[in-house]
């Protein structure tokens, strides 16, 4: 159940394609907020949200009408969008209107015999084919499923608060279900802008594993003589919010309460639930971001603790295989706040105080799963890619969606790496490399890498070399490698796509390098690849690095950067594959002779969208892209703009440039020069 025959989901052609009519059981809190993303992320869908009780239905309506007037004013939704989720809904009393639906997603309260109640309703109406799924948070699928009339057609469907906006879902299948539902489910998913995540039919699944104990390891806590607000204080260097604030907002403490009691019944009664949860309803804690003072003695035991439990559920979630360790650790900060997950946490680090966090943690709370080898051999994964093998070829996935895909070296070193190990391989024919999701390629470079090299040229110029290392091996490899372009690839995102051997992308996709809009150049070969690889496009390519022109698949298709444009996902892998058949007899490498770029017209110092840019910067640049064009090795040109890319990032628009990105705000280049 586990092992996808695809990790990327969209990779696959879809069985079903998207639901036409989905009824939603359940108009609490998540059925409003799953409905609002279903409506306004699949067009033509019209869905029915069903509920006992009128109230229920009338607040669910003001709820999704708010939604709707806030993603107006903040431009997240488009009128169009906005028109289907205000029109497309019917808000009902009566189960019968749910006879037409391919799809009944249940999201009642989290209770085993409601829920069968409620599926032998919907099974009494709907058809065999219509899909059945459960938004549930640790009840498995063969305990709710267990008196359906046609078990096939089910599954799990876990999402996680604000269900609208968190894009993390686990999809769980289990052994009376239809195995291929769980790929048709993620591929919904993944085209719709979620993040599926799969997970074992267990208890709990896998990310309230790691969420109910870290909840309730800080209930237990409390009898250590520490206080609520301590604990949330010195967990907020791992997530953004401290559990007792979550269960405040979450009002979580009977969920804890539930799940612990289940879980130790079922596996041992070192889950018991800490027993202060049955006498608290409101914990007296901190806001997210706040901390106070804490007892270094306090501090210590605490964060031992934490990350005691933390790491104890994260082997045993991959010692009985409940998900996959890239799942486990994405999940872990889209859908739970973490700030890194926990196998960089272990890396971070060292093994050697892994091993004596769960040494302790064991001793202090026994019972509790232990690593069953040794940490290195947890740590040993791509945290930022996904591979997959198709008709010869391997596909390389970018997915770090919390962060449009950006880029940093440990992603380009997995690249590299997976690259070097097949590519002399003969059964691969060529690399493909894409991005998850439909809505990026790759966002750049990390911005957030940026404020430690600022005002440190050789250290800044020296990262551009490091991140270089991926391109300058494409650059040398005699076999093809083609990006295929899925969305925007900004920056670094489309630096790497133009030193693959052939670009395709999807009709949508749009190019950029806004660099400059953050008052550093971009380092890593935008200054000098487009100019030796399509010379007569050089006007274009001066208003892309220096106003941040942005230029559209179209554009691109038109002046030679693009070999081909897709509709569709599935197509643009397909297109991607033909294209390496081809490209394999007529490779050809970048340029080292000089290239004549002409005179450069005198540009204003404005982005495109009239937004005053840093002067100083522009300078850098111009005189960057000039001295690069005039280099007789392809190397020389490149060092050019690493150690432009190190100047820029010494001058005060580069720090504020960045501040700006960090701060969410605009900056501004007329105090900088
Ligand atoms: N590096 C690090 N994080 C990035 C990123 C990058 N290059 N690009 C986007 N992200 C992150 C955002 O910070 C945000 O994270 P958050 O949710 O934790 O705040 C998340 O990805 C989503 O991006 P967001 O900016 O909220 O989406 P948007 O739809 O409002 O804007 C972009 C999309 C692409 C226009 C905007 O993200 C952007 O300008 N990104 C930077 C692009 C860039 O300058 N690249 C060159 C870098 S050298």
């Amino acid at each position: 159940m586990l092992k996808r025959e695809h990790q990327n989901p969209l990779i696959q052609t879809p069985s079903r394609g998207f639901p036409k009519a989905v009824a939603v059981i359940g108009a609490g809190t998540i059925g409003p907020d799953i409905s609002y993303y279903l409506l306004s992320t699949i067009p033509g869908l019209s869905l029915t949200l069903v509920d006992l009780s009128e109230e229920s239905l009338e607040r669910a309506k003001e709820r999704i009408s708010g939604y709707v007037k806030k993603g107006l004013k903040r431009k997240k939704l488009t009128q169009n969008q906005a028109e289907r989720v205000t029109h497309n809904i019917t808000y009902t009393l009566d189960y019968e209107s749910i006879s037409g639906c391919d799809w009944v997603l249940e999201a009642a309260t989290e209770n085993v015999d409601l829920k069968r109640k409620i599926f032998k309703q919907v099974e009494s109406i709907i058809s065999p084919q219509t899909l059945i799924t459960s938004n549930t948070s640790s009840l498995p699928a063969s305990l709710i499923f267990a008196d359906l009339q046609y078990k096939q057609r089910s599954a799990i469907t876990h999402f996680f608060a604000p269900a609208f906006s968190n894009p993390a879902v686990e999809v769980v299948g289990w052994e009376g279900g239809d195995d291929t539902l769980v790929d048709q489910l993620r591929w919904i998913f993944s085209a719709t802008g979620k993040v599926p995540l799969v997970a074992a039919d267990v208890l709990c699944f896998m990310l309230d594993r790691i969420f109910d104990n870290w909840c309730n390891e800080a209930g237990y806590l409390l009898d250590q003589g520490v206080t609520a607000q301590e604990v949330d204080s010195v967990a907020s260097e791992f997530v953004f919010a401290g559990p007792f604030c979550v269960l405040n907002i979450a009002n979580g403490n009977p969920i804890i309460i539930e799940t612990n009691t289940f879980q130790a019944q079922e596996e041992g009664n070192h889950y018991l639930p800490a027993p202060i949860f049955s006498s608290v309803s409101k914990w007296n804690t901190l806001l997210p971001g706040e901390t106070i003072d804490v007892d270094v003695s306090k501090r210590d035991l605490i964060r031992d603790r934490l990350l005691g439990v933390l790491f104890s559920q994260t082997v045993d979630i991959i010692d009985n295989e409940i998900a996959s360790s890239n799942d486990l650790e994405l999940g872990c900060r889209i859908a739970l706040g973490f700030k890194k997950g926990p196998f960089e946490l272990m890396q971070d680090m060292g093994t050697t105080e892994v091993d004596r966090i769960l040494t302790v943690f064991s001793v202090d709370r026994p019972g509790m799963p232990v690593p069953k080898k040794s940490i290195n051999d947890y740590l040993n994964f791509y945290r930022h890619i996904l591979v997959d093998d198709l008709k010869g070829c391997k596909i390389i996935t970018i997915r770090r969606p919390d962060a449009l895909n950006a880029l940093h070296d440990q992603m380009n070193d997995e690249i590299l790496s997976v690259i070097e190990r097949f590519e002399n391989d003969p059964d691969v024919r060529g690399f493909i490399l894409t991005g998850y999701g439909t809505r990026a390629f790759c966002a750049g470079a990390d911005i957030g890498r940026f404020p430690s090299m600022l005002g440190n040229s050789d250290e800044a110029a020296q990262y551009s070399r490091e991140c270089s290392r991926l391109l300058r091996h494409i650059d040398g490899m005699s076999k093809p490698v083609v990006a295929a372009i899925n969305g925007l690839a900004l920056g670094g995102g489309f630096e790497l796509a133009m030193r693959c051997h052939s670009l395709i992308a999807l009709k949508e996709a749009w190019f950029q390098l806004p660099e400059i809009t953050l008052g550093i150049v971009p380092g890593i070969g935008a200054m000098v690849v487009p100019y030796r690889k399509w010379p007569h496009a050089a006007d274009l390519f001066h208003g892309m690095v220096i106003n941040a022109q942005k230029m559209s698949s179209e554009e691109a298709l038109k002046i030679g950067v693009l070999d081909g444009i897709a509709d569709s996902y599935h197509e643009l892998i397909e297109a991607s594959i033909d294209r390496i058949n081809t490209l394999s007899s007529e490779m050809k490498a970048i340029s080292d002779q000089p290239v004549e770029i002409g005179e450069m017209p005198p540009i204003k110092p404005q982005s495109a969208s009239g937004d005053l840019l840093s002067k100083e910067v522009i300078a850098i640049m111009e005189s960057a892209i000039a001295d690069a064009a005039q280099k007789t090795t392809l190397e020389e040109a490149l060092e050019v703009g690493y150690i432009a890319f190190g100047a820029s990032a010494c001058t005060a628009a580069a720090r504020e440039g960045i501040c700006a990105f960090q701060e969410r705000r605009r900056p501004d280049y007329s105090l900088t020069g």
